[in-house]
């Protein structure tokens, strides 16, 4: 009997890094699994890797008719929708002068406007299940200062407040749905990889700020305790930050001016 034996989830950005790692993770432990995705070749190949479990949904999080047909599709296909992981993200460098308004849009209207999307979109179908579980992916970001991505700070924090206000809602419509956020420090994915190789467009002295940065984690870390927060061991864990970064945002700076 797996740990979430039975139960429907979508998890976005599911085509790569921690995402797909969270969707591999629920479909061993027996979840049937949504793979949410822009990225139609790898979000369908991790979808056949999975197997019979899986299907692959091509999903842009930032866009509201995109969400209600995923949502709507996953409760024909499935009948029921348990647990959403609001995993997809995007960031990009840049501090508060050096960002313009268009990348802050961009940033903000994925990582913060794809989240309340979800939340809005999936909280009626979960209800109508019977309850269920929601994963939003914020950052150590929101959590302390990081000159170096203002854009991607503000749209973390954004997901760390609205989970606790989600969290707050469902427990008044006593609807069973329960709302957490995961902050990470470093995970080794193809985000910090290609941030690091400067593919993101990144100025040589950024760069070396986030080169700083070597306390990482595996997707596979952060996967299980999306697996905890999306399985029944967590019921009564609800508006909660879950920080996984080995204490980094607890260690007093060591000299980075
Ligand atoms: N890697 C880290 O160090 C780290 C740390 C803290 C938080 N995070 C967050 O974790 C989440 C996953 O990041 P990752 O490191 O696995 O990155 P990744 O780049 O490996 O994966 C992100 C996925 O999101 C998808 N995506 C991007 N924009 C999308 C959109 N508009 N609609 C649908 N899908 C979209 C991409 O196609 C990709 O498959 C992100 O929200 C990220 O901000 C990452």
């Amino acid at each position: 009997m797996g740990r979430v034996e039975g139960k429907v989830a979508i998890v976005t950005g599911g085509a790569s890094g921690m995402g797909r790692a969270d969707a591999q993770l629920l479909a061993a432990q027996g979840a049937r699994v949504v793979v949410a995705d822009l990225n139609e070749a790898d979000g369908q190949a991790v979808a056949e890797g999975i197997g019979d479990a899986a299907v692959f949904m091509r999903l842009d999080v930032s866009d509201e008719q995109n969400w209600a047909a995923v949502v709507a599709q996953t409760v024909e296909r499935f009948g029921q929708l348990d647990i959403l992981v609001n995993n997809a993200g995007m960031i990009a460098l840049g501090s508060v002068v050096d960002t313009d308004l268009d990348t802050w849009r961009r940033v903000n209207g994925v990582n913060s406007d794809g989240v309340f999307l979800g939340c809005k979109h999936a909280i009626p179908a979960m209800a109508a299940s019977g309850g269920g579980s929601i994963v939003n992916m914020s950052s150590v970001a929101a959590l302390h200062g990081q000159s170096f991505v203002a854009a991607y700070s503000a749209s973390k924090g954004a997901v760390r407040a609205l989970t606790k206000s989600v969290a707050m809602y469902c427990k008044e419509q006593k609807n069973g749905v329960r709302c957490n956020s995961i902050h990470p420090d470093g995970v080794k994915t193809p985000m910090v990889v290609k941030v690091a190789t400067g593919q993101d467009s990144a100025s040589q002295e950024q760069i070396d700020k986030l080169g700083e940065f070597t306390n990482m984690c595996e997707p596979e870390d952060v996967a299980n305790l999306v697996l905890f927060l999306a399985s029944e061991e967590s019921r009564f864990i609800n508006g909660a930050e879950m920080v996984i970064d080995n204490a980094a945002t607890i260690t007093p700076p060591v000299g980075i001016q």
